[in-house]
This record gives structure tokens, sequence and C-alpha cells, in this order.
């Protein structure tokens, strides 16, 4: 195969699918793997639209199931190349630390964390034997601060952040580079059918309705100037064919001025400034 293979997690909405389509344009064999064939059509459709549908090979994948990791495995080394992972898929659990489950912060990590070590794992052996890779990791700026109501996500993509530092400087001498994206909000399905709220904490009886409540407000009041999500896609094939990628790439309106001034100001005074924004 002459063409540069990647393989992309995730790729029935949002992120995944449009990267897919982006990566599909600059000339790669793009294996677009969803946990659900059913939702394929949309992706199927958008890469006619785009004139790219013979780039594009859907494929099974859901990132917590080892049986379906190691059908992956054999398909990519049936191919014998992989050039680049991106691993994507994932969602977000919000809710008050106290009344959620331990379950769900098992079933989140599942996901976000432990699906993209079991994933890169079964890539690594061929990566390594090639001596060249790329692998990006989709955190979020939730990997870099913690938010009120959103534990289970902001510690998901905490773990990613510290096991993708690991990563690169274990896979460097390979010629493998690790990337980590860090998007702030963007309109894709996460916000809706990936959001699993904690109904406990929605509930009045719930000692942090009030605060919930302010949360969601302030989410939603924010939406409309959510970004456009094509612009992590295009950003995601970008780093795809850098030679050598940064280690972080943060994007999306204010991700970098609150990370600066996160990072600038002392704990005790972004604290200050960040519960006053949220809870008016
Ligand atoms: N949108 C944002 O504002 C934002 C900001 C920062 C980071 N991110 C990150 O970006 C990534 C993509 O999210 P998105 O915003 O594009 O949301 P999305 O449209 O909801 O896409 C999430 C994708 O992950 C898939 N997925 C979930 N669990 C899976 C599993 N166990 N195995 C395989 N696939 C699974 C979903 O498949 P199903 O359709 O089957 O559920 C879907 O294809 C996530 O890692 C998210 O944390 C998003």
């Amino acid at each position: 195969m002459n063409k540069k293979i990647a393989v992309i997690t995730g790729c029935s909405s949002g992120f995944g699918l449009l990267t897919s389509i982006e990566l599909a344009k600059s000339g790669y064999q793009v294996i677009a793997t969803m946990r659900d064939l059913r939702k394929q059509d949309v992706l199927l459709h958008e890469a006619k639209m785009n004139g790219v549908e013979s780039s594009i090979t859907v494929h099974e994948l859901d990132v917590t199931s080892q049986t379906s990791i190691k059908k992956l495995k054999s398909y990519i080394e049936k191919i014998g190349r992989i050039d680049v992972l991106i691993n994507n898929a994932g969602y977000a659990v919000a809710g008050f630390a106290e009344e959620i489950p331990i379950d769900e912060y098992r079933k989140q990590f599942e996901t976000n964390f432990f699906g993209v070590i079991a994933v890169t794992q079964a890539v690594l052996p061929l990566m390594r034997a090639q001596q060249k890779g790329i692998i990006i990791n989709m955190s979020s700026i939730s990997g870099r601060m913690g938010f009120p109501g959103m534990s289970p996500y902001v510690s998901s993509k905490h773990a990613l952040e510290g096991w993708s530092e690991c990563l690169r400087l274990e896979m460097q001498p390979y010629g493998i580079h690790v990337a980590l994206i860090e998007p702030g909000s963007f309109k894709t399905n996460i916000w809706s059918s990936g959001n699993h709220i904690i109904e406990k904490s929605a509930q009045k009886e719930s000692p942090y309705f009030h605060y919930m409540k302010e949360i969601q407000q302030y989410i939603e009041k924010g939406e409309p100037k959510f970004g456009d999500p094509i612009k992590v896609a295009k950003k995601t094939a970008k780093i795809a064919s850098q030679s050598k990628p940064s280690l972080r790439a943060p994007i999306g309106k204010g991700v970098s001025f609150n990370l600066f001034i996160k990072n600038f100001l002392q704990w005790k005074l972004w604290e200050k400034l960040f519960l006053k924004t949220l809870y008016k």
C-alpha cells in the first residue's frame, strides 16, 4: 500500500467523522472506526460529497472491548502499515463527585483512558517495527484544568495527559511522536447524546442542585459561541502531517488565554476568579 494509513476511533460523529474526511482529502487511506456500524451512513455520505469515498474504510471498533481491539489489530497487521493513530472516541459524565456512583467513574475511564491505552498498545508493535508513526490523543482543556460538576471527564482527560507525556518520552527514540489536542467547547454531539449527567445532582433534593443548575446554565449560555468542529478536524489533519508535532495543541475560543491565566495566577486567585465567573 503506497498511501499513508490513518486509524481513527469514534468516527460516527463530531471530530472523528470530520477528521476522517480531512485526512482522506489530504491523501491518506483512512480506517474510520466506530462501535455501531449502523451509524456509518453519515460518514459515508460526507465522504461521497467530498469525493473521497474510496479513501475511507469503515471498521467496527468499541474501544472498551478487547475482542474488538484484537480484530482491529489483525486487520491492520494484514495491511502491514500504520502511519497515524488518532484516539478520538470519548464521552463526558457530569455531576457532583459525592453523587456519582464509582461505576460511572470506572466506565468513564474505560472509554476515555483505558480505551486509548488498549488501542495504542494494539498498534505500537507495528509502528515500532516501522520506526515511524504519529499518535494523536484527543484530550481537552479539561485535561489541563478542573471544572466543578465534571470530575469523571476532567480526571479521565488529566490521566490521558499524563500518560501521553510518558508515552511521548518512551516512543521518541523509535521515531514515534505523540501529540495531544486540547479543544475548548465545540458544537458536537458530546453535549447532548454523549453527555451523561448524573440525574441525582440535577434534582431538587440534591444538596448540589443549585450549583449544578448554575453550571448547566453557564454551559447553555456559552453554547452559541461553541466552535465549529471542522477547525479541530483541520488542526488534527495538520498535526498528522507534521514530522515532529509539538506535545500539546490547545484549540478554541479563550483556551490558550485561560491556560495562561491559570498557570500565571496563584491557585488562590485563580479559583476565586473562576468560581465568581461560574456562580453568579
Ligand atoms: N466537542 C467538544 O467540545 C470537545 C472538547 C474537548 C474534547 N473533546 C473530545 O473529542 C472527542 C470526540 O468527541 P466529539 O466532541 O466529537 O463528540 P461526539 O460527536 O459525541 O463523538 C464521540 C465519538 O466517540 C464515540 N465513542 C464513545 N464511546 C465509544 C466506545 N466505547 N468505543 C468507540 N467509540 C466510542 C462515539 O460513538 P457513538 O456514536 O457510538 O456514541 C462518537 O463516535 C472526545 O474524546 C471528547 O472528549 C470534545
